[in-house]
């Protein structure tokens, strides 16, 4: 199986939980303070990693503790690091989290080190295109770079996945020809103008953006599941009902488990089933990474 190359954020999470998510220049106490390697990058790398997939990671880190440590997770996952690079004169990347006793969160990212994760370190590590099976892509790194990644992977005929998240408009040239875009219900939004509330608004979002030039399109949909949508048709995929602990990083296990599951060359319908599965697991366990299942502990179809 080809590796799925990874382009994306490494941050430090710093995760407080709470009753209610605190309001608008309202002050709350909380309950624990935790501390996790995250990122959308970083924990949909270990996400395909531990769907069994072979993952390389291009990313960025600040020379200071954070960014060794969290390099340090990634190593101890099996994720090739040879690319992770560490710059000089800026911090890495942190994430302040708060997780409410619904299990929703709110988050405010410092990219750091992120920000500076160039076109160029992309153009520089130009094998690891040449190589991969799947590129998966987020949006906490800069547009420029990723729309290089997605100008490489054309180059090299990979299957290029793209996670718009956190929400930002996308340049068009972006959009040909790639392989699957993964909004959830915001982003699909943000992306098409169309409130995505059910299966019927999920579809005609994901239309809209196939119209583009994209040849698959799936939105997540929380609870709900996720609606696939190509030129066969649309499939969609129903979550399971579970207890909900805590949400953060659900959509990175979703789209490292879609990624990895392409990769080893499930059809997309099985492949977005054992995504779905796999974001419903995470929900149920606090931490981005702590929550993250492996495909080999039986428990997924
Ligand atoms: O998707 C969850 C992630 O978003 C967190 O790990 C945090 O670092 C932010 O990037």
């Amino acid at each position: 199986m080809k590796p799925v190359l990874v382009i994306g954020s490494s941050n430090t999470d710093m995760v407080i939980t709470v009753g209610d998510l605190p309001r608008s220049g309202e002050t709350v106490l909380g309950n624990e303070f935790k501390i996790f390697a995250g990122g959308k990058g970083a924990n949909q790398a270990v996400a395909a990693r531990r769907a069994g997939a072979d993952v390389h990671m291009i990313a960025a880190v600040g020379n200071d503790d954070f960014g060794k440590k969290a390099v340090t997770a990634l190593i101890e996952e099996g994720i090739d690091v040879g690319n992770v690079q560490t710059v000089d004169a800026v911090a890495s990347g942190v994430a302040m989290i708060f997780v409410s006793d619904a299990g929703e969160n709110c988050i405010g990212v410092a990219p750091g080190a992120n920000s500076k994760l160039s076109a160029d370190m992309l153009r520089h590590n130009e094998a690891e295109f040449a190589s991969a099976g799947v590129v998966l892509v987020q949006l906490e790194t800069p547009m420029e770079t990723i729309v290089a990644a997605a100008a490489l992977a054309a180059a090299h005929d990979v299957k290029f996945i793209l996670n718009p998240a956190p929400a930002a408009e996308i340049p068009e040239k972006v959009y040909a020809g790639l392989f699957c875009i993964t909004p959830n219900q915001s982003e699909a939004e943000l992306l098409t103008g169309v409130t995505v509330v059910d299966k019927a608004s999920a579809s005609q979002a994901a239309h809209l953006l196939l119209q583009r030039g994209i040849n698959n399109v799936v939105i997540t949909m929380g609870s709900q599941g996720a609606l696939l949508c190509n030129a066969d048709g649309d499939f969609f995929e129903e979550a399971g009902t579970v207890a909900v602990v805590d949400t953060t990083g659900a959509g990175d296990t979703f789209n490292g488990f879609f990624a990895a599951m392409v990769a080893s060359g499930k059809s997309l319908q099985d492949a977005l089933a054992i995504a779905v599965s796999a974001a419903s697991q995470s929900v149920q366990v606090a931490g981005a990474i702590p929550s993250i299942p492996y495909l080999n502990a039986g428990e997924l179809p």
